[in-house]
């Protein structure tokens, strides 16, 4: 059962109609191997896991050919021979890893390694007919067989799609999908916990739910599981693995921004002695950290927020310790997702809010949290024609508490001198009736706004942020 994915399955059956060399990339357990396999199922194509094919002859095996061979070329050329004439679909699972491994083997040896497989393969595409899928994990290496005009496999791909995590919304229904197979209860408190933990990455999801043994399930359960799997459990053997394959500066980079620190300027104090540049230009390259720009200075943030909320928990020296619940707020928790990509809003966007209002969201210079004597404000944004303040609720339809409470912020932020301009009710599931006919006896009715998960989208959209 594939949760989600309607259009990448769209985009990916119509290239295979046309036989074309689609790309499927993403970071771990997102969904990437589910695909390849619902469609070689469909077509009758041939799957190949490349992680497993550690030797020349591996490949031939897979073809059922039974030969001695050390010769990476030979073999990729004969594998190729014999895929073209089948005349169907051909799925290389986690690609990059054949040409990491081939590289190490005659002739590549010392001859460009894993460039040079890249080049072969390059020819071998431009040769073959078939529709054949790709997929890979290791986005760093994919850039540099790739990621510029002038690399091997540049131009080699017809469609590249980006896999990422699933919406909160679809988080939902997996969940939903599991409770039902396994016969337990999850309250939407902890549904609503796991979408946010595990930023909807559907191998998290399922590594979370997997270890609930009760069978009436409440937040309580859901932290103290991903709690356990965080410190030394599924998640720390996940990340202690990816950590590995860090250099030392890459890892330092990273612990710093966990704490929360995502300004280039906060970030170099806290990281001497590390080409910071550079470090964070490769982070980017792999994936881990995406840059936003605000105000004419560079911010970073984890793109993964279950990783964020490893390292963050994890000790290190010379750096403050966060609670789990801090972590939680600054990485995971849905308002921080929203303050998030208010950071990545960089150009006016227009917008018409739930009741047909138009709004329009200037270029955002600075966002952030309130929590002090006055009370708490999920999100302050400045723009340059005044101050966006915002109530932002991840549970059910929002009710006129949470219209209250806006009210609230917007009496606060003004205390604390801003010019507060727009009010954002920002609800994922929308609002109750009685909430959207009280807007108009507030004092602040021209200010404020009602804005759902599709207005959320659309803003997404507008700026290249992920699908929320
Ligand atoms: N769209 C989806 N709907 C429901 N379940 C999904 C979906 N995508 C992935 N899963 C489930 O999540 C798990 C991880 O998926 P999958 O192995 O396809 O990810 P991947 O991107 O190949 O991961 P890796 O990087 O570890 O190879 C699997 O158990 C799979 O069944
Ligand atoms: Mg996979």
């Amino acid at each position: 059962m594939i949760i989600d994915r309607e259009e990448e399955i769209k985009l990916i059956g119509e290239g295979i109609r046309r036989n074309a060399k689609i790309l499927i990339r993403g970071l771990r357990g997102v969904g990437k191997t589910t695909l390849l396999k619902y469609f070689c199922d469909r077509c009758g194509g041939l799957y190949i896991n490349c992680q497993r094919i550690l030797h020349p002859e591996h490949l031939l095996l897979i073809m059922g050919i039974r030969e001695i061979v050390s010769d990476a070329y030979q073999a990729l050329e004969r594998f190729f021979y014999v895929v073209n004439r089948q005349k169907k679909l051909l799925a290389m699972d986690e690609f990059t890893d054949l040409l990491r491994n081939f590289g190490t083997y005659k002739p590549y040896r010392g001859r460009g390694g894993t460039n040079a497989v890249a080049m072969h393969l390059r020819a071998l595409l431009e040769e073959s007919k078939i529709p054949i899928l790709f997929s890979t994990t290791s986005l760093k290496t994919l850039h540099d067989v790739a990621g510029e005009y002038s690399k091997p496999l540049a131009r080699s791909f017809d469609v590249i799609i980006t896999l990422y995590p699933l919406s909160f919304e679809n988080t939902i229904k997996l969940i939903d999908l599991i409770c039902s197979e396994r016969k337990i209860s999850c309250s939407e408190k902890a549904k609503i916990r796991i979408a946010e933990l595990t930023g909807g990455n559907p191998s998290y999801i399922k590594a979370i739910m997997l270890r609930l043994l009760e069978k009436n399930v409440d937040v309580r359960h859901i932290d103290e599981v991903f709690m356990r799997e965080l410190n030394e459990g599924y998640f720390n053997a996940l990340f202690e693995g990816l950590r590995r394959e860090l250099s030392i500066g890459e890892i330092i980079v990273l612990y710093v921004i966990s704490r929360g620190y995502t300004r280039f300027s906060e970030i170099e104090k806290r990281a001497r002695g590390v080409n910071l540049s550079q470090v964070l230009n490769t982070l980017i390259k792999r994936g881990l950290i995406r840059r936003t720009k605000l105000d004419k200075e560079a911010h970073y943030v984890f793109v993964d927020k279950t990783m964020a909320m490893w390292f963050a928990l994890e000790p290190y020296p010379g750096l403050e310790k966060i609670t789990y619940n801090t972590a939680r707020v600054i990485h995971a928790a849905f308002e921080s997702l929203v303050r998030e990509l208010f950071m990545h809003v960089n150009k006016s966007i227009e917008i018409k809010d739930v009741t047909g209002r138009n709004l329009t969201i200037l270029p955002i210079k600075k966002v952030y949290y309130y929590k002090g004597k006055l009370g708490e404000i999920d999100m302050i944004a400045r723009t340059d024609a005044g101050t966006i303040v915002a109530e932002i609720y991840f549970g059910e339809k929002a009710d006129l508490d949470k219209l209250k409470q806006l009210e609230k912020n917007i009496a606060i932020a003004e205390t604390l001198g801003e010019n507060v301009t727009v009010a954002l009710l920002i609800s994922y599931f929308g609002f109750k009736d009685e909430l959207i006919e009280s807007v108009e006896k507030s004092l602040a009715k021209d200010i404020i706004y009602l804005v759902d998960k599709n207005l959320l989208r659309t803003i997404a959209k507008a700026v290249g942020y992920r699908n929320i």
